[in-house]
Formats: structure tokens, sequence, C-alpha cells
């Protein structure tokens, strides 16, 4: 969900200080830093690049997850809601090739930061493969939803951070222009990938461990897209039990 950061900055309110003082005296007041007052600096172009290099390299590696997790689902709703998933991920790599077409940024340079995304996506990858291949099936599951959880928590950042930046305001419009679209498609997708394989992962779990489990998860049955509405979900799980 897109936040108002004004309300979580902190900024310092002069006039809450003041009593009466002389005009000369309050102007001196407004010009002095605040210990807690709002540092403004400018956008670096080079990190905004940074981020949609690895946003476009998380959403290629979750194809690849997602693919490798359909593998690893025994639960048949774990692996409709995993397929879906993919499908949107593959879609999701589309919309940041647009990104890039949008503001001329050439998609195959290679970063060390994007070197290091590409790297977790293929450990998770290789994570699924060696329990498929040593475990039982149900134990490739559990394997497969924390390395989608692991996975999406980077993707949903990344979209969390465009939207940062599109309210901030400092972007110029071919950068607005590019980015607004897409985070207006994806966001809501990435709240739902992420919550929801986390109920997947702790519900799947409590059945591992023999406890009566909630499946599909609470998250997945109330259609939950914010941290603090998965909480919610979490603490009535007993009612749904
Ligand atoms: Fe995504
Ligand atoms: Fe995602």
């Amino acid at each position: 969900m897109m936040r108002n950061l004004s309300s979580m900055a902190i900024r310092c309110d002069v006039r809450a200080m003041d009593a009466p003082v002389s005009s000369e005296r309050a102007a001196g007041r407004r010009r002095a830093i605040h210990p807690f007052a709002v540092v403004e600096v400018p956008m670096n172009e080079e990190h905004v690049h940074e981020l949609l290099y690895q946003a476009l390299e998380t959403e290629l590696g979750g194809v690849q997850i997602y693919a490798t997790s359909v593998e690893c689902a025994v639960n048949e709703d774990a692996r409709e809601e995993w397929t879906k998933y993919g499908e949107e991920t593959s879609r999701h790599v589309e919309i940041v090739q647009e990104i890039f077409a949008k503001i001329g940024l050439d998609p195959s340079v290679e970063t060390p930061g994007r070197a290091v995304v590409r790297h977790m996506g293929e450990s998770l990858v290789a994570a699924m493969r060696m329990a498929l291949e040593s475990g039982p099936p149900e134990a490739a599951e559990l394997v497969a939803a924390e390395c989608i959880v692991m996975a999406e928590t980077k993707d949903h950042q990344n979209w969390e951070l465009m939207g940062r930046l599109i309210e901030d305001g400092k972007l110029s419009k071919k950068y607005k222009d590019a980015l607004q679209p897409a985070y207006e498609e994806v966001e809501s997708q990435e709240d739902e990938h992420l919550y929801h394989t986390m109920g997947w992962s702790r519900e799947l779990w409590i059945g591992w461990l023999g406890m009566p489990a909630v499946l599909p998860p609470p998250k997945e049955v109330k259609h939950v897209e914010t941290a603090i509405g998965a909480a919610r979900a979490e603490q009535q799980r007993k009612e749904m039990l």
C-alpha cells in the first residue's frame, strides 16, 4: 500500500517551542537545525537505476523460483496459488522491462548488486532442488514456501521503494510516467505474494508439527494485503480451526 511519508517524518515545529519572542529572534530559531529535522537530499539517478536493475533481476529469479515451487507443492491449493503467482511474476518481468524502455535504460547491463540478487535467486532454486531430492515431498513443500517468502520479501521491498520514490516527488516527469502505472498494476499483487505465502509457510509447518493447521491459511481466506491485516488474520486463525 502507498504510505503517506509526511506522516512518518519527524519535523521541528518552531512555533510549538516558542513563548512570545521578537520577530528577529523567531527568524533565527527557524534557521536553526533541529536534531530531528528532515534533511533533503537530491535524487541520485544512479541509485534509482540500481533499484531497477535489482527489481528486474528479482522478478527474473522469481519466475524460476515459482516454477520450482510448483514442483514441490503437495497441497493442491498451494500449487494453484503458486502457479498464479508465477504467471503474475512473468508479467512483472515485462512491466519492469517496459520501465527500462520508457526511461532509456539498457536492461542487459550487469551491476554488482543485480549479480548478488541473481545469486540469491539461484540459491533458493538450488535449495528447493536439494529438498526435492533428499527429503519427503511434504518437507520439500515447506522449503518451497520458505523460499518464496525470502524471494518475495525482496520483491515486495523493491516495489515499496518505487512507491516511495513516486510519492517523494523528486522524480523527473519521465521517471514518474514510467514508474507510476507499473507501480499501480503490481504493488497489490506483491502484498498478496508476500503475506499469503507467509501464511502458507506458517500453516504448513504447524500441520507438519502435528498441530491443527488452517489450510488454505487465514490470509488466503481474507485476501489480506497489508502487514497489519496479516497480523489480524493470524490472530483470528483459532476461530477457523
Ligand atoms: Fe514481482
Ligand atoms: Fe512477487
